[in-house]
């Protein structure tokens, strides 16, 4: 599996995009991490702790003083925002070129060696939603593809706890809670963003397949996630690197395989806290890279999975 995962990586290297392709210290000691979230366009560290509220839609602009309106008795109370996201939080944005790119790279990698655990939960999902992408396929992958990052927030706050006598480590566990965070954040993003296209494509959800199914899955992948975590985090990075190549890969296969994507205009519902694209199509190439950022970090993060 090493030797695998090295042919992977240093394949990755050959593109541009690749985080090892940056140059820029990452908070964590390593060389990769951070980097990849300064590739080009306009990103965001969400990986940061004073820079975590830009993930927040409610960002008052640059030096605005917003005001609760008091109750009867109660002090009247300001708040002082004293600057504004520039760009939405998350991976890196790409322009144009860079998507297409991204997608080229994506279609001739192969994808990774599933576990059976991985296997376990694609096939059902495959069964049920159908083996080619769709909105709905891809929202109802976004409910779960969340869930093991708040199973690592989850045992982070049980680690700093107990290790909290201990300040250095301490705070580097906290950084990797505040990571996770951030990734939870992406993806919820993803999922409204599915959800509204599903909206306004009409199509319709029912309560089975959309509402118990997605609970169950994510049921399952949470406990898993966690119980991982404890026995071996390498394996619980692992089975999440496996979730995200496999939604890396049906993303770009949706784009290819529906070329009339490229003429529907983005609808532009989370611009603020995502981006605009050009298109739909675009859109959907930026959700697939930031899978792959996803993935890289977790294999990245595999080499050194306790904190020390
Ligand atoms: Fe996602
Ligand atoms: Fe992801």
């Amino acid at each position: 599996m090493v030797a695998d995962l090295t042919y992977k990586l240093s394949a990755c290297q050959k593109n541009p995009l690749h985080p090892a392709n940056y140059r820029v210290p990452s908070p964590r000691g390593s060389p990769v991490r951070l980097e990849a979230y300064s590739a080009p366009g306009r990103y965001v560290p969400g990986g940061i702790a004073n820079d975590h509220w830009r993930a927040t839609p409610r960002a008052a602009s640059a030096g605005h003083h917003r005001s609760i309106p008091k109750r009867e008795g109660e002090t009247e109370m300001t708040i002082t925002v004293d600057r504004r996201p520039e760009a939405p939080s998350g991976p890196p944005k790409l322009d144009r070129a860079q998507l297409r790119k991204a997608q080229d790279d994506t279609l001739a990698t192969p994808r990774m060696d599933y576990s059976l655990l991985a296997k376990m939960m694609f096939k059902p999902v495959d069964v049920m939603y159908g083996a080619k992408g769709s909105y709905t396929k891809f929202a109802m992958l976004e409910i779960i593809a969340r869930v093991p990052y708040q199973a690592w927030e989850r045992m982070g706050y049980w680690a700093m706890h107990r290790h909290r006598g201990r300040s250095a480590l301490a705070r580097r566990v906290y950084e990797r809670i505040v990571e996770a965070r951030a990734d939870q954040d992406n993806e919820q993003w993803h999922l409204l963003i599915l959800q509204d296209l599903v909206q306004r494509a009409g199509q319709r959800q029912n309560w089975l397949l959309h509402r118990v199914a997605p609970w169950l899955i994510a049921f399952f992948y949470y406990h898993v996630s966690w119980v991982l975590f404890l026995v071996r985090p390498d394996w619980s990075y692992r089975l999440n690197a496996e979730f995200e190549d496999h939604a890396e890969h049906e993303y770009m296969t949706f784009v290819a395989e529906n070329p009339d994507l490229d003429f529907v205009p983005d609808p532009g519902t989370y611009a603020a806290e995502y981006g605009r694209y050009r298109s739909v199509a675009d859109l959907l190439r930026q959700i697939g890279h930031d899978e792959r950022t996803h993935k890289l970090d977790s294999l990245e993060t595999m080499r050194e999975p306790r904190v020390r």
